[in-house]
């Protein structure tokens, strides 16, 4: 997950070249490639799966959310890719306006319900994950947990709570936040933070920061915390999740977004592909398989692990008022970036 998006293009310019050299081989259709900024392990398992049903082979191309999408917005007309699957929104507000984006028929987009896809219809939710304060259950109880994101922006909050600000996922809690409480609140909660977090690089280390007792809790997201759980539990055996719940912005749902580039020279197998991950069978990968993200698609069952989206009292955040450049600039004058 490391590994950055210009390596990895970089490497697939060589395995191009090297293609090239025997073009015959490559008469037919070699399948579609995605630009992928959902972590890599969902991406594949939603190819491996969608080849198996169509036999229609996928190249995923691996980076971050707005690494990706600056990649795109680079590449325009002549980028190789069909599809692009991000993290967050925000990355696919920034390829939308762009005006890169194909607009998906009524057969995809009925596949997800209107809060979980933007209106004008150019990419659709394929997935959510909510926010969480996951905390070291030695040190916190009911009682002294946070009721609200702002608490943790409270001089008593200093030194408690790690947070990964470089990352996606934190810049699109950080945009929530914006478009619910306006720059000035976003402004002085980012101040506070500064204050108080402790910063770390990656949502998992976040957790095992908690875990190891370094601090008391962690603002990531849910899954990080399940997917350690069904694994060795080495970074979250001392760690439960707290919903803020109540519409705060702590417990902002963030939305993972797919969609169809207009320049795709596959745009009918990309098309098909965005149609799986919403459909059933692209939907049950979430509810069966080891991301523990949530299923958005109409009467999907996402893992039954997972606290129940409906029960999460999450505010109402339109996905495409998500500003990452505004989110940023915030985040970066506060210096956190
Ligand atoms: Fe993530």
């Amino acid at each position: 997950m490391k590994t950055t998006f210009s390596a990895l293009a970089k490497r697939l310019a060589v395995g191009v070249a090297f293609a090239a050299l025997s073009v015959s081989a490559f008469a037919q259709d070699a399948g579609i490639t995605v630009y992928n900024a959902q972590h890599e392990s969902l991406a594949q398992e939603w190819a491996d799966a969608f080849t198996k049903q169509t036999g229609i082979a996928v190249t995923i191309r691996q980076g971050s959310d707005l690494e990706v999408g600056n990649q795109l917005i680079q590449e325009g007309a002549n980028s190789p890719a069909d599809v692009f699957l991000t993290e967050n929104s925000p990355a696919m507000v920034l390829v939308d306006n762009a005006g890169l984006f194909e607009p998906l028929p009524a057969d995809i987009t009925d596949q997800v319900p209107a809060q979980y896809r933007p209106q004008n219809g150019h990419w659709t939710g394929i997935a959510a994950r909510s926010t969480v304060f996951a905390y070291d259950t030695r040190k916190l109880t009911e009682d002294t947990l946070p009721k609200t994101m702002d608490e943790l922006a409270d001089p008593a909050w200093k030194g408690r709570w790690a947070s990964s600000p470089s990352g996606a996922d934190f810049q699109a809690i950080v945009a929530a936040y914006y478009a619910l409480k306006g720059e000035e609140a976003t402004v002085a909660w980012l101040k506070g933070m500064k204050e108080n977090t402790v910063v770390v690089r990656g949502n998992r280390a976040a957790m095992a920061a908690a875990n190891n007792g370094e601090v008391e809790g962690a603002l990531i997201y849910h899954y990080y915390w399940f997917g350690d759980q069904a694994g060795t539990k080495e970074s979250s055996a001392n760690v439960a999740l707290h919903y803020f719940k109540h519409q705060d912005p702590g417990a902002f749902v963030s939305i993972s977004g797919g969609g169809v580039l207009a320049s795709s020279k596959h745009k009918e197998d990309a098309l098909k592909f965005l149609k799986f991950v919403t459909g059933a069978a692209g939907q049950a990968v979430l509810r069966d398989g080891t991301s523990f993200e949530y299923a958005v698609g109409v009467d999907a069952a996402s893992n039954a692990a997972l606290t129940p989206l409906a029960d999460l009292d999450a505010p109402h955040v339109d996905p495409t008022q998500l500003d990452n450049i505004k989110a940023s600039e915030l985040m970066t004058a506060a210096g956190l970036l």
